[in-house]
């Protein structure tokens, strides 16, 4: 479990990638920051394509770039969106949280407010292959 200062840390750094959002279509930006467990974090926007299907979430962005360089054991992850209240993760990306076992998600809005929850919480019944 991350310290209040860590989860801090963690939002700020979400709210710093989002501000690399390629979001011409939606005009919604997203930051996401993963905490792993060797104490890196990685980051990620969501990135728009003009064929809409291929637009990818922050939140993967930033799990596939830890993942990318090894780093699998995520522990937290941090979700920013231009919302006054905080929005929750879409289900593909909660899909992908459950994959490699993430602990919890903090998500934060721009009011302030930030809302965390367990990835058990946001998708009770993954899909598994087994
Ligand atoms: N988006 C995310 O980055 N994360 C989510 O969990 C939901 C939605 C992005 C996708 C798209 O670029 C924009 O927000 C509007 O849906």
């Amino acid at each position: 479990m991350l310290s209040e200062a860590a989860w801090e840390a963690l939002a700020q750094a979400a709210r710093t990638a989002a501000a690399n959002a390629y979001c011409p279509y939606s005009r919604f930006a997203v930051g996401a920051a993963v905490q792993c467990r060797d104490g890196r974090v990685f980051t990620g926007c969501n990135v728009e394509n003009a064929s809409f299907g291929l637009t990818v979430c922050a939140e993967r962005n930033a799990i596939f770039q830890a993942v990318a360089a090894g780093a699998r054991d995520i522990v937290a992850v941090a979700v920013c969106t231009p919302t006054s209240e905080p929005a929750t993760p879409c289900g593909a990306c909660r899909q992908v949280m459950a994959e490699f076992s993430v602990g919890d998600v903090l998500c934060v809005g721009t009011s302030g407010t930030a809302r965390r929850y367990s990835v058990e919480q946001l998708l009770p019944h993954p899909f598994d292959l087994s």
